[in-house]
C-alpha cells in the first residue's frame, strides 16, 4: 500500500514529471513490477479544462502522474477542454479500454453523474476529484476542505482591509462547481459578522472563466461607482481580471484583491502587491490521496478517510479525504516554493527577481 512516508519520493520525482509535461492525453505504463499491492488495475483520470485555472496541466497533471508512477499502477490522464460532451467520450473510452477505477473534477453535476452512472453499471468504481458531484455515486471524494477555503479567503481579506470601512465585492466560481458555493459560504461566515465590511457587489463568473471575469468585475465597480475597496475573488484567475480592471483605474495595489491555487501569476501579483493573499492547496498532497483512494478500491479495500461530506442533492454522505489549505501572504510566500507548489525560476523570472530578493525568495 501507499504509505504517507512516499510523499518525499513523490515530491522527488515532481520536477522530473513537470518538464515532461504536456497538454492532451498521457498514458502510464506503470504496470506495478515489484509492487504486489496494485494488482490489476488502471487508473483513469479526467481534468476540467485548461482555462480556469492553470493548475490543472501545471501542477495537477505532472503530480498525479508522479503518484501513479510512484505507486507502480497503471494510469490515463485526459483533459475534457471545458466540453462536458468530451468529457462524457473521454470516459466512455476510458471505460471501453477497462479502467478499473475512474476519477473525475466534474464541469457540472449533471454530465458528472451521468458519467459516473455509466461506470457503474460497467463496474468501474468512481472517485470525485476536487469537485464533489451532487447527485453524482462516487465511492470517494478527494479535495481540500473547501469551506476552509473560503474563510481563508474572507479573513486573508479582512486582514488586509484593516479596521476601515470597506466597500467589498464578491467575485465568485462558477455556479456549476459546488466548490465555488462552498468557497462563497466560507467567505460569507468570516465577513458577513464584519461591522466595517459593506458588500455592494456579488457575482458568480460562468466557468469561472477569467475574460468575462473581467467584464463582470468591470460593471461591479461602475454600478459602485468605484467605491471598492477590496475584492474577494475565488481565484488567482478571477483575481488577475480584477487587478487588470482596477489598473485600468489606477488603482492596482490599493484595493486588496485574493485568490487561490498559488499560481506564478498570483504568487507574482502578491509580490508586486497587487494581490492581498492567495490559498495553496500542494497537488502533490491531493493527487498523492487520489492516488491512495484509487489503489484501495482497485484491490477492494477501504481507502483511509477523514470523514463524509453531505452530498446535499443526492442525499447520502461521501467518504472523502479532505486536506488542509494554507494562507499565502507575501510573509510566506517561499512556503509555495519549498513545498515543490513552484519553482524559484518561475515565480521569479525577469523583473520578479528583484521583489523576490526583497521578500527573501532565491
Ligand atoms: C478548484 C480551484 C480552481 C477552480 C477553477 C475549483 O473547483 O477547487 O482550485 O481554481 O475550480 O478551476
Amino acid at each position: 500500500m501507499l504509505k504517507r512516508r512516499n510523499a518525499a519520493v513523490v515530491v522527488a520525482g515532481l520536477g522530473l514529471a513537470l518538464s515532461l509535461t504536456a497538454c492532451g492525453s498521457d498514458d502510464g505504463e506503470g504496470g506495478g513490477e515489484g509492487n504486489d499491492s496494485t494488482g490489476e488495475g488502471k487508473i483513469g483520470v479526467i481534468l476540467p479544462d485548461t482555462e480556469s485555472s492553470v493548475r490543472w496541466e501545471s501542477a495537477d497533471r505532472p503530480a498525479l502522474e508522479a503518484a501513479f508512477e510512484e505507486a507502480g499502477v497503471e494510469y490515463a490522464i485526459d483533459n475534457a477542454e471545458g466540453d462536458a460532451e468530451r468529457m462524457t467520450q473521454i470516459a466512455d473510452s476510458m471505460i471501453g479500454d477497462g479502467v478499473t477505477v475512474l476519477a473525475i473534477v466534474n464541469l457540472d453535476s449533471e454530465s458528472g453523474a451521468a458519467i459516473q452512472e455509466k461506470a457503474a453499471s460497467a463496474g468501474v468504481a468512481t472517485i470525485d476529484y476536487d469537485r464533489l458531484t451532487l447527485g453524482g455515486s462516487a465511492e470517494y471524494y478527494v479535495s481540500f476542505d473547501n469551506t476552509v477555503v473560503g474563510e481563508l479567503q474572507g479573513q486573508g481579506l479582512a486582514d488586509c482591509l484593516g479596521d476601515k470601512p470597506s466597500n467589498i465585492v464578491y467575485l465568485n466560481g462558477s455556479p456549476t462547481d459546488n466548490n465555488a458555493t462552498l468557497f462563497a459560504a466560507g467567505a460569507h461566515s468570516v465577513l458577513d459578522g464584519m461591522d466595517n465590511i459593506t458588500v455592494v457587489g456579488e457575482q458568480a463568473v460562468p466557468d469561472w472563466d477569467n475574460e468575462e471575469a473581467a467584464t463582470i468585475f468591470q460593471q461591479l465597480y461602475t454600478a459602485a461607482d468605484g467605491k471598492v475597496d477590496g475584492v474577494l475573488a475565488a481565484n488567482d484567475g478571477l483575481g488577475g481580471a480584477a487587478i487588470g480592471i482596477l489598473e485600468g483605474n489606477g488603482l492596482a495595489g490599493e484595493v486588496p484583491v485574493t485568490g487561490q491555487d498559488a499560481t506564478v501569476e498570483g504568487l507574482q501579483n502578491i509580490l508586486a502587491g497587487t494581490q492581498c493573499m492567495t490559498v495553496y492547496k500542494s497537488a502533490t498532497q491531493e493527487a498523492g490521496a487520489l492516488a491512495e483512494a484509487a489503489i484501495a478500491l482497485v484491490n477492494g479495500e477501504d481507502a483511509e478517510t477523514t470523514g463524509t461530506v453531505e452530498d446535499t442533492e443526492g442525499g447520502r454522505d461521501v467518504p472523502a479525504i479532505l486536506l488542509e489549505p494554507q494562507s499565502i501572504t507575501k510573509e510566506n510566500v517561499n512556503d509555495v516554493i519549498e513545498d515543490g507548489g513552484q519553482t524559484v525560476e518561475d515565480v521569479c523570472a525577469g523583473d520578479f527577481a528583484k521583489l523576490c530578493a526583497d521578500a527573501g525568495i532565491s
